[in-house]
């Protein structure tokens, strides 16, 4: 049989191992950790789930970040004071990590800027695209990408990078010998773990 993880009964190094996984995720593109589902609520109550690619993950901060077009649902939501929530499940670690926290949109200043000077240029067209995310079309191809922009201009104007602050931390591990279940809250710079019930 495997050998325990080192996290296994240790709270500190299980929080450390999800931070350290969402950092790997966020350059790795084979990670399931690459691509967490996002979860906003609507303007009605509704919630709403999507998949997005994860851009960076600091555990000194608290702190991760995606893209995404600020004509869509979602940044719509956040821009409306929607709190969010990311999932991940990695089948090969076994483990599941859920995050709940407050999100930001930066789209005019530093964070924005980097993001964008940072992004390829064939991510880059996704955020000229015309229709706005979501217009209905007449049919499936009536939309119109540009071609990709050695100037890095085109879709800048549409371009958010989204920063969350994760307030509380859900990670559960998968094993026969015992599963284990951590919550951990964010309390001023640091954080509050407990076990709880798998
Ligand atoms: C593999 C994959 C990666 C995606 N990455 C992003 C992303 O980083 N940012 C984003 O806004 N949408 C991304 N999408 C598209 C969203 O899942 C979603 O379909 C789209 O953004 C519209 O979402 P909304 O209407 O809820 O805003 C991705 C979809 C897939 C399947």
């Amino acid at each position: 049989m495997d050998p325990l993880p080192p996290f296994y009964d240790d709270l500190a190094a299980f929080r450390a191992e999800a931070w350290r996984r969402l950092a790997e995720g966020a350059v790795t593109g084979r990670s399931p950790f690459h691509l967490p589902a996002l979860a906003t609520v609507d303007e009605a109550g509704r919630p709403r789930l999507r998949t997005v690619v994860l851009r960076d993950a600091d555990g000194e901060t608290g702190t991760l970040r995606f893209h995404c077009d600020a004509r869509s649902d979602k940044a719509r939501a956040i821009a409306a004071g929607s709190g969010v929530a990311l999932h991940i499940y990695d089948a090969g670690a076994k483990l599941q990590v859920r995050i709940e926290g407050s999100a930001r949109l930066h789209r005019d200043d530093a964070v924005a800027q980097a993001a964008w000077a940072g992004a390829r240029a064939m991510s880059r067209v996704c955020y000229g695209i015309d229709p706005a995310p979501g217009t209905p079309l007449t049919e499936g191809g009536a939309y119109a990408l540009p071609d990709e922009d050695p100037q890095a201009r085109i879709g800048r104007e549409n371009f958010c990078a989204v920063v969350v602050r994760a307030e509380r931390l859900d990670l559960l591990y998968l094993d026969r010998r015992g599963h284990r279940r951590a919550v951990f809250s964010q309390e001023g710079e640091g954080w509050r773990g407990a076990w709880v019930a798998p």
